[in-house]
């Protein structure tokens, strides 16, 4: 099987973390790495052991014949155009969560991706983890009963730094609302509301929201801010996420039993005693639920992609209902179902 030609856009921050998947892949042979930062680029290509011709900080790049495979890492305010582009010169396309800083910049990419005869798939990153399937095969299996609540919290320190290179004059894109479309709830949250309500089947339809910037004077959105998912069903889920503490759990909690992660420890059967977290690599390709591995094979039509990107919108909607909610002074804001 030939391999697939694969442009990275973006190559620096989080693809330090899995850029290399694309040169390890027996499906994949890594023909451009592309970044304005001229040196990152080259930096990224002596990562992946490939030729630095192959360096560049031209996007067009993307767009040319000899690539088949586009995996787009940039900014979130980047995302719809670059997207857009790569999925009418018919490439695969892997896009980086969030899908976009806006509901209608997401819905816009989503029109793009499902007039396209190509995969289009966003990167879950969460969605490595064995143990995630693991523990979403048991709720189906009814192992913890009917769940009732799930309760998610993701949060790390880096608003401060980021806040504090504002200060200094060095905004980033995470500094800008516009960019970003908010703070740490759009950044962090959807991966908790993507785990919440795919792990639990659940269909959400309403959130309340509270968001604050507490000690992060040089960033526009929020640094700590809390959502209340209600679900068609009764069901409830609470995401936590914060830009200035450290620290992550889950649970989900069902009339049977509750199956919790907490400082790297997992109980996922009822009355099992709690298992070590051992998160792969992003960059493990042997590992089957790895999203690059599952983006290529896809590619190459060896099976399903695991979230195609339309699938993002789920949490877009969330993301945008909390932000309503969180301007409205809590007041419970409905989960547009809109795809024009
Ligand atoms: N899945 C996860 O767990 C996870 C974690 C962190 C970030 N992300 C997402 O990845 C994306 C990038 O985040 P990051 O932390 O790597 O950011 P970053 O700022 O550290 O890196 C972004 C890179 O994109 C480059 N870039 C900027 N504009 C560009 C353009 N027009 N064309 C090409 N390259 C451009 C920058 O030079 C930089 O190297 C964001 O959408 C973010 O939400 C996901």
């Amino acid at each position: 099987m030939p391999r697939l030609r694969v442009a990275l856009v973006g190559v620096g921050g989080i693809t330090r973390f899995y850029r290399r998947a694309y040169a390890r892949s027996p499906l994949a042979e890594l023909v451009a790495l592309i970044d304005v930062d001229a040196q990152a680029a080259l930096d990224a290509a002596h990562d992946c052991g490939v030729d630095p011709s192959r360096a560049t900080t031209r996007f067009e790049r993307a767009l040319e014949d000899d690539v088949d495979a586009v995996v787009v890492n940039t900014p979130n305010h980047l995302h719809r155009e670059q997207g857009t582009a790569v999925l009418r010169a018919g490439k695969h396309l892997l896009m980086q969560k969030p899908l976009a800083p806006t509901l209608a910049d997401a819905e816009a990419l989503a029109r793009e991706a499902r007039g396209a005869d190509v995969v289009a798939g966003l990167y879950h990153s969460y969605l490595d983890h064995p143990l995630v399937h693991e523990l979403r095969a048991s709720v189906a299996a009814g192992n913890l009963g009917e769940i009732v609540h799930v309760y998610g919290r993701l949060t790390h320190r880096g608003g401060i730094a980021w806040s504090n290179d504002a200060v200094a004059g060095n905004a980033t894109w995470r500094s800008s609302l516009a960019q970003t479309g908010g703070g740490c709830f759009i950044q962090l949250g959807v991966h908790y509301l993507q785990l919440a309500t795919w792990i639990s089947g659940g269909e959400p339809v309403a959130v309340r929201g509270s968001a604050a910037n507490v000690m992060s004077p040089g960033i526009e959105g929020e640094d700590l801010a809390t959502a209340i998912v209600r679900y068609k069903n009764g069901m409830q889920a609470t995401v936590d996420t914060g830009w200035i503490a450290d620290g992550e759990e889950l649970a989900v909690a069902g009339t049977a039993a509750t199956a919790r992660y907490l400082d790297q420890r997992w109980w996922i059967a009822p009355g099992e005693a709690p298992r070590e977290w051992r998160p792969p690599a992003f960059d493990d390709v042997d590992n089957p639920y790895n999203g690059h591995r599952a983006f290529l094979e896809a590619c190459a039509g060896l099976k399903e992609i695991p979230v195609p990107l339309v699938r993002g919108l789920t949490e877009m909607r969330l993301v945008d209902a909390f932000y309503r909610s969180a301007q409205n002074g809590g007041q419970e804001a409905a989960v547009e179902a809109v795809l024009a």
